[in-house]
Order: structure tokens, then sequence, then C-alpha cells
């Protein structure tokens, strides 16, 4: 079986060929420089929707669900909303089997509107309003992630003990993984959870257990974000199954499941590398039975919150160049009508993405610019040092991959630039999910002065 989402990158010269990783699996170049998604010329798109415009390939995102559903298929999956979230996506999700994770009242009513099976939803969150917790639990949300002392006598105060709310705990196992220090959740020293060292989760555990409005179902992890390495998953396995193994011991309870989150990496750039996930199923499904098995446990049904491997390479982003600009050291700024407003990442985290021109056939030679942002800071920078044709232009089409994922679901109306359009391709026909935000959607707001 193969599941992994590794695609050899292709002849990009080829016309009409796959372009390959870290594009869709369903781009094709097309003559006149036309990149097809989903069967959907990008241009066109672009031409039909206006720029900047994000453009979802929902068998892109379906393909991405069924590899988890079919690596991992005795665990429960729960798709990270905070990725990017709308009824589509929520639809998606839903037909593919997955759970849904949601982290605020935003992401819980919008799935919920959209039909999404609140029993089959899981609330997140280090700071859970009060509303929150009411509305999950008039929603009977499946699960809630316990991320605070404090949270507990509230929750169960809300809760009722006939109907006990199923809860995990969010635990620290100590291992530190991800791409940047401001998505590191697995260590102490940060806001999230409670450290397994020092006795914290233990403690979270007893107060739980001691509410019977509130039903313990197991723990729960997330170490960071954008990891490719399985190594990390496998400490934590380790860890919390001896937390679990002490549970038992106190309370003489084992808990049936464990959490291990998400975090699953993939490619941004040509030839990067991205977790396997079949790797990542064989070896985690093995070290969880190993350490159960050395603590005479049975074996945990896993769970799992990929986010950004579900929806990040689905997405494209499309900008248009609206000036070139040479500076004095010979820099070239390819300016476009996007930016920091809709991908804050660059800015960020440093995060790194590739571009190429679109609907245009250029032979120019390719030269190194920085595809810059519009908006008013010298550090709107898209891509930095980018490889584009040299006669690129205002007028011409960007398009940038691996969009899906925490672009949109951060984007701001920085210099009150709209949030853009979201189109959804498939076989073919694209049509919108989101409409661009306007200007009358900034007047309408204003209630006073
Ligand atoms: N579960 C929990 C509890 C999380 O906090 C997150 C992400 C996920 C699952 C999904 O993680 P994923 O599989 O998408 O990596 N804005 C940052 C990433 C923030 C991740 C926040 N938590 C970025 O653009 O890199």
């Amino acid at each position: 079986m193969t599941v992994t989402f590794a695609r050899p990158l292709a002849d990009r010269s080829l016309e009409g060929g796959a372009v390959g990783s870290p594009w869709p699996a369903s781009a094709r170049t097309a003559p006149g420089g036309e990149l097809l998604l989903g069967g959907v010329g990008l241009a066109e798109a672009a031409d039909r929707f206006g720029t900047p415009l994000y453009v979802l390939d929902e068998a892109e995102v379906r393909s991405r669900c069924r590899a988890y559903r079919e690596a991992l298929p005795q665990a429960e999956v729960l798709y990270a909303a905070k990725a990017f979230l709308c009824s589509a996506m929520a639809d998606w999700v839903a037909e593919e089997g997955l759970g849904l994770d949601v982290c605020s009242v935003g992401e819980l009513r919008l799935a919920a509107a959209a039909g999404f099976p609140p029993q089959r939803m899981l609330l997140h969150g280090n700071a859970k309003s009060p509303e929150e917790l009411r509305l999950a639990l008039r929603l009977r949300v499946g699960r809630i992630v316990i991320d605070g002392l404090a949270e507990i006598p509230r929750l169960a105060a809300l809760a009722v003990a006939d109907e006990a709310q199923r809860v995990l705990v969010r635990v620290l196992p100590g291992v530190a993984a991800g791409h940047h220090a401001a998505v590191r959740t697995g260590v102490a020293g940060q806001k999230f959870g409670f450290p397994i060292e020092g006795g914290d989760a233990a403690e979270a555990v007893s107060r739980v257990l001691a509410q019977p409005s509130l039903s313990l179902a197991g723990l729960h992890c997330h170490l960071g974000s954008q990891i490719t390495e399985v190594e990390p998953f496998l400490e934590a396995v380790d860890r919390v199954v001896a937390l679990l193994a002490g549970i038992r011991d106190r309370h003489g309870v084992e808990l049936p499941e464990l959490d291990l989150g998400g975090g699953h990496g993939v490619p941004y750039l040509a030839d990067e590398p991205e977790l396997d996930l079949a790797e990542f199923a064989a070896r985690v499904g093995e070290r969880l039975a190993a350490a159960c098995a050395e603590h005479g446990l049975s074996v945990p049904r896993l769970l799992v919150e990929p986010g950004r491997a579900v929806v990040g390479p689905a997405g494209v982003a499309l900008y248009r160049v609206l000036a070139v600009k040479h500076g004095t050291d010979g820099r070239v700024f390819v300016a476009v009508d996007g930016g920091m407003s809709d991908n804050p990442r660059p800015s960020l985290y440093g995060a790194r993405y590739t571009v190429r021109l679109v609907g245009r056939a250029s032979t120019a030679e390719p030269w190194e610019v920085d595809v810059v942002g519009r908006h008013c800071e010298a550090g709107d920078v898209l891509v930095p040092n980018a490889q584009l044709p040299a006669d690129v232009r205002a007028g011409d089409l960007l398009a940038v991959p691996v969009a899906g994922a925490y672009q949109l679901s951060m984007a701001s109306s920085y210099n009150l630039v709209g949030r853009p359009a979201v189109v959804a391709v498939r076989d073919g026909r694209a049509r919108q999910l989101i409409r661009r935000e306007t200007v009358e959607d900034f007047l309408n707001r204003e209630v006073g002065r």
C-alpha cells in the first residue's frame, strides 16, 4: 500500500505534463503558459474571479483525507480546522469520514451550521470562553480537551453527571519539534498543556477523574507543526504511555484514547522532506503496542489531528503583478496585489515558498527577484530570491503553491485590503466558496464616530 504523498518532480518544460511537487497532483501545464488545476485554467479563474485568489483543488483535499483513513484505519483522524475552514471544506472532511478539531466559537458554529456532526468534533483551546464551553456542551461535541486547571471545575459545573462530557487532558511530553519556535508546543515554557515531568499532568488527571460530570477518555499531546520526522512522535508515545501506566497504578483506570495531535509536515519547495504517512502509521503503531505491552496496558485508540497535510498542498494562491521596481543595489522587486495580509507566514516564521508565472509563455531567462506584497512594511516579502522570467511585468499573473493551510485562516485586512475570494476546482469546473472581502464590508462595520 502506498500512501505517501511524495511525487516525483516532473519535467516542467513539457506542455500538458504533470507539474510535480509541490503542486497538487492535478496541476498540468497547458499551451500559452496556462496552468490547469482540477482541469481549470488558473489564468482563466483569475480573470473570472479577480485576484488575489485562492484556488482549492477539491480532489487533492479528498485524496489526502483518504490517504489518512487508509494509512490509519484503526485510528480516528480529525482534521484541524485552524488550517482552513469553510462550509465546503467541512463537507469534504465529513464525507471522507474524518472528524474535526475546532478551537473557537467561530469554527464550532461554522462547522455546525454546515451540518458537520458535533459528535465527531473535538474542542481545543488554552483559553476557552464560557460561551465556547456552553455552546460545545449544548451541541454535544464529542470531546473537549482540557488545557488548564481552572477549566476543570468550570466545565464540570456546566456539564451534567447523567450525560458526562467526554474529555481529554492535554499533556506536555517534553518533546520539542516543529519548524519554528512559535509552533513548538510539546515542551514546558509555553502556554499549552500540563507538563508530565513534575506531576502537573497527573494532578490534572486526578482532578478530572474526581468530577462526575466529566468522563476522561484519554490524553492528548501536540508537539508542534511542520514536523517531517517520525522520531519525535515515537518519543512522545513512550512518555505518554508511561503516564497512562501511572494513571492506571494510581487510579485503577485504563484510559482508552491517545491523541497525538497534528503537525505532519509537507514540502513547500521541490525536494523538501515531508512526513511519510505510511512510516508514521507503521512506526507509531508498533511503538504504541510495544510501550503498552511493557506496562501491561491495553493499547488505546489512536487519534491524530492533521491540518496542514490535509489542505496545505491543495491550495494555490494567485496574484497579479502591480509593479516591477529595480533597486539601487541590483535587487528587483516584483510587487503583487496581495501580501502579508493574505499570507503572513513569511513575515511570521520566515516561511519559504516557490512561485511561477502563469497565463503567459515566456522564453526570457530566469532572474532572481523578490516577490513582495502591497502592504506598508519593508518586511512584506512573499517570496524572497524567487526565480521568474526576466521579462516579468505589471499585469502578469503569479501562482504560489502550498497555499491551502494557515494563510487565509490567519489572513487580516491590513491596510483595509480585503481578504481574497476562495474558489474550488474540480473536474474542469470552478465554483466560488468564499467571496472577496470588499470595502463595503469595512464600511458596514462602522457603527459609530
Ligand atoms: N492539533 C492542535 C492541538 C494544534 O494546535 C494544531 C496546530 C494542529 C492539531 C494541526 O497542526 P498541523 O497538522 O496543521 O501542523 N500557523 C502555523 C501553524 C500553527 C499550528 C497551530 N496548531 C504555520 O503556519 O506554520
